[in-house]
C-alpha cells in the first residue's frame, strides 16, 4: 500500500488516504449492515479462512535414488575391498595397444571380430572390455597388485533382449609371487558367496581367452534354486533348470601380458576375471530385457532401491 502512496504527486496523498478510510467503512457498512456480519462472526471468518490443518497428508517431496546397476556394482566393490582389493577406475577413450594389442591380441586375431567396437575419428577406440584396466595398472602400479575395474564398454551390437551397444564390465585381477589357480577359484568362490549366501558353490569351465593360459569361465550354484534346478516345482527360471548361473570369464594372466607390462613371468603369476554387470543384474532380479536399465522409466527403477 506504501508503494502505491508512495507514487501518487504529493498533493493528491492525502485525498487518497482519505478514499481509501471511506471504502474500508463502505466494506464494513456493506459486510455489517447488509449482509448481517457481526464483529464476531467476521473474526470468525478470519480464523476459517486462514485454519491449517496440520493433520492434513502433506506433499512429499520425491526422494531420489541410486540406479540399479550402481547398487549392484557398489555391493561387489565392498565385498572385493574387504578382501584387500583396490578399485581402479580408467579411461574409456583407448588405442588399439591397450585394447588388442597389449592383451595379446594381435591385428587379424579372431577375438577381435567378437569385440568390434567403435572407432573416433583419430583412430582411438571404444574400449571393448575393461580388461584394458589389467595393463594400466600393471604400468602404473606394478606388482604385486590387487584390483577390480567396473566400467562401461562398448560394442557394436544391435540393441535387443540380451545386447546393448554399451554396457558394464567389471575387471579383477591379482598379481604376486606363487599366484595359482586356487587363488583365483578361492577368490570367486568367497565373493559369491558373500554375494549369494554361504552354501553357494563355483565350478570353473575350461575355455579360451588370449590374454589368459589356462583359462575357464566360473559358473556358480543358482541362487533362486540353490543349484537343483527346480523351483516350486518347475524348472527354475535363472538358471534355466541346469543348477548354474555362467557368469564370466577368468583364468591365469598370460606371460605376454605381464611382459608387456614390464612385470617378469618367472618371479610373478597372477590371476584374472571379467563378467558383464547387466547380465548378473538382470538374473538376480528376473529381467528378461536388459534395455530396461538404460531407458529410465522411473516406474521400472523406482523398484530398486
Ligand atoms: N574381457 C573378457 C570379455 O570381455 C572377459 C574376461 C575373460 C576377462 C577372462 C578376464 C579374463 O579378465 O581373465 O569377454
Amino acid at each position: 500500500m506504501s508503494r502505491i502512496v508512495g507514487q501518487l504527486e504529493s498533493d493528491k496523498r492525502p485525498f487518497f488516504g482519505k478514499d481509501l478510510k471511506n471504502l474500508k467503512e463502505l466494506l464494513n457498512y456493506v459486510f455489517d449492515t447488509l449482509l448481517g456480519f457481526t464483529n464476531k462472526e467476521r473474526v470468525i471468518f478470519k480464523i476459517e479462512r486462514e485454519r491449517l490443518d496440520v493433520t492434513l497428508p502433506g506433499t512429499r517431496p520425491r526422494e531420489g535414488h541410486l540406479h540399479i546397476l550402481t547398487l549392484l556394482r557398489q555391493q561387489i566393490e565392498d565385498i572385493f575391498v574387504s578382501m584387500g582389493y583396490a578399485i581402479e577406475d580408467d579411461r574409456e577413450i583407448e588405442t588399439d595397444y591397450y585394447n588388442f594389442e597389449a592383451l595379446n591380441i594381435p591385428e587379424g586375431h579372431p577375438a577381435r571380430e567378437s569385440q568390434d567396437t567403435f572407432y573416433t575419428t583419430e583412430g582411438f577406440a571404444l574400449r571393448s572390455q575393461t580388461s584394458t584396466v589389467q595393463i594400466r595398472a600393471m604400468e602404473r602400479r606394478g606388482a604385486p597388485l590387487r584390483i577390480i575395474a567396473p566400467g562401461r564398454v562398448f560394442r557394436r551390437d544391435t540393441p535387443d533382449m540380451t545386447h546393448t551397444p554399451m554396457f558394464h564390465q567389471i575387471e579383477g585381477l591379482c598379481v604376486d609371487k606363487g599366484i595359482t589357480m586356487a587363488h583365483l577359484k578361492g577368490t570367486v568362490a568367497e565373493w559369491l558367496r558373500r554375494l549369494f549366501g554361504k552354501d553357494t558353490i563355483i565350478r570353473l569351465r575350461p575355455s579360451y581367452f588370449p590374454f589368459t593360459e589356462p583359462s575357464a569361465e566360473f559358473d556358480f550354484s543358482c541362487f533362486k534354486c540353490n543349484g537343483s534346478g527346480t523351483f516350486e516345482g518347475e524348472r527354475c527360471p535363472p538358471c534355466k533348470g541346469s543348477g548354474w548361473i555362467e557368469l564370466g570369464g577368468s583364468g591365469m594372466v598370460h606371460p605376454n601380458v605381464l611382459r608387456a607390462c614390464g612385470v617378469d613371468p618367472q618371479i610373478y603369476s597372477g590371476f584374472a576375471f571379467g563378467f558383464g554387470l547387466e547380465r548378473m543384474c538382470a538374473l538376480m532380479y528376473s529381467l528378461d530385457d536388459i534395455r530396461l536399465m538404460f531407458e529410465n522409466d522411473v516406474r521400472f527403477l523406482e523398484q530398486f532401491r
